[in-house]
């Protein structure tokens, strides 16, 4: 059976270490001959990469390891790079979150004025990165969840156009499915849902019973009224998190068509986010203070004791697991259901073809199979036609070099809205981001 060589970009990320114990715990489903970390922070990485050292010296010792600041160490022979950057590190998410705070906007790391300056900087740093990968590694599979994923991903399929390789995904339309086989009780891997919408922006219209072909939607909305929404891991998950669940009932009550993506909500009640952020404390500083604490410590406490001790679970990590599941049906051509950010070319049949859109898709060894939902209703299509313009004007702003399109982009996004505070909130972070987007003139 043929082993495969997996290199995660951005070693030092705090996802890396759950990546890890999954690649171990998953050795069967998904036999890796070789890992590699990749990450232009040396110090950050080191230390997940001594952790990683003696993981696999203990639990999987034919694997040959090893982590990296060359591009061309990390690239060559690979199968599957794993792409989780994040430009600017976790100081600069604070930034994208405090500045449009500090004017009354939403401060969120993917969306509104945040989310497009992470996009700039995303952008840059991913256009260049899988030009090198395609340097050294011609053939492997880019699979890319770094964020904000639809403004890369549109970035991506501009710069790649032939480029049948890259592949753009998100955890959190699978999340909100694992949240659902809480509720019902049942495994997630039994539902079969219809999904359709942008990244960090659509809507569920059906989950189907896998066994009985039932739709348990209807079910869904009365069981969510009931007892409200939590993660299916909310035992784990920041109070942050538990309050973003929370609001999917909100959601769910003012627009009870269809089961929403948790982000939806930045999009629907602006004013209400801001209303409940506190400018000085937002998610950026919770991980700060929470994740990257905790896995940076538990790297520290195995590395000085030589040795794991208890500190391998087997505890899942689903987001981990999702994208390692991606890259087994990839590999063994095994046509699952998997939902993906794709061309759209008529999967919403009332959007443009060059949107990338978020559907449920069949993947194989030859790539994504969207599934199509059909026509849209004219309030689902408003808010996505609005949200991918930005989107798109973003790109634009990249490619052009242009503040104009940046100021429509700004201007059109729904969590802004306002040509004036637009070009304010523009300006602010065009300052703190010196260096790190591309020149606009
Ligand atoms: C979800 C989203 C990801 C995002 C992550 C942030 O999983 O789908 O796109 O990166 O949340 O999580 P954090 O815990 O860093 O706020
Ligand atoms: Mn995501």
């Amino acid at each position: 059976m043929k082993k495969f060589n997996v290199c995660i970009v951005g070693g030092g990320s705090t996802f890396t270490l759950g990546f890890l114990k999954s690649f171990v715990r998953m050795r069967k489903e998904f036999p890796l001959q070789k890992l590699v970390l990749f990450d232009i922070d040396e110090k950050r990485q080191e230390l997940v990469g001594k952790f990683g050292e003696i993981l696999f010296k203990e639990q999987f010792p034919e694997l040959e390891f090893s982590y990296t600041t060359d591009a061309k160490e990390a690239y060559e022979d690979m199968d599957f790079v794993f792409m989780q950057m994040r430009s600017g590190g976790l100081p600069m998410r604070a930034k994208d979150e405090h500045i449009p705070l500090s004017m009354n906007l939403v401060g969120q790391e993917t969306c509104g004025a945040g989310g497009m300056a992470y996009g700039l900087r995303s952008v840059v740093d991913m256009i260049k990165a899988v030009h090198e990968i395609r340097k050294y590694a011609p053939e492997a599979w880019v699979l890319n969840y770094s964020n904000p994923a639809a403004i890369v991903a549109e970035a991506l399929r501009r710069e790649f156009p032939k480029d049948k390789r890259i592949l753009n995904i998100c955890d959190q339309p699978e999340n909100v499915v694992r949240s659902c086989s809480r509720l019902l009780g049942c495994s997630w891997e039994d539902l079969d849902p219809v999904y359709f919408g942008l990244n960090h922006n659509g809507w569920f219209t059906h989950m189907y019973d896998r066994n009985t072909g039932e739709d348990l939607l209807p079910k869904l909305k009365k069981l969510i009224k009931e007892n409200g929404f939590l993660p299916q891991d909310a035992e784990q998950r920041d109070p942050s998190w538990l309050d973003t669940y929370g609001m999917v009932e909100t959601m769910m009550n003012d627009f009870p068509e269809y089961l929403p993506n948790t982000y939806d909500q930045y999009y629907l009640y602006p004013e209400y986010k801001v209303a409940t952020s506190d400018p000085n404390f937002t998610r950026a500083d919770e991980v700060m203070a929470g994740r990257e604490k905790r896995v940076f410590a538990e790297c520290k406490e195995v590395i000085e004791a030589g040795t794991l001790g208890d500190k391998f679970d087997d505890i899942s990590d689903a987001h981990a697991e999702m994208m390692i599941e991606v890259a087994i049906a990839i590999a063994y051509n095994k046509n699952d259901r998997h939902i993906l950010i794709v061309e759209n070319n008529g999967a919403i049949a009332n959007m443009q073809d060059d949107a990338m859109v978020e559907v449920v898709c069949e993947l194989g060894a030859n790539g994504p199979r969207p599934m199509g939902v059909g026509n849209i209703s004219q309030f689902y299509l408003g808010l996505l036609v609005n949200q991918v313009s930005s989107e798109k004007l973003l790109v634009d702003a990249y490619y052009e070099n242009s503040y104009q399109k940046a100021l429509e982009a700004f201007t059109l996004n729904r969590l802004i809205n306002d040509a004036k505070k637009a070009r304010k909130v523009l300006d602010l972070l065009m300052e703190e981001n010196k260096g790190m987007w591309p020149e606009l003139r």
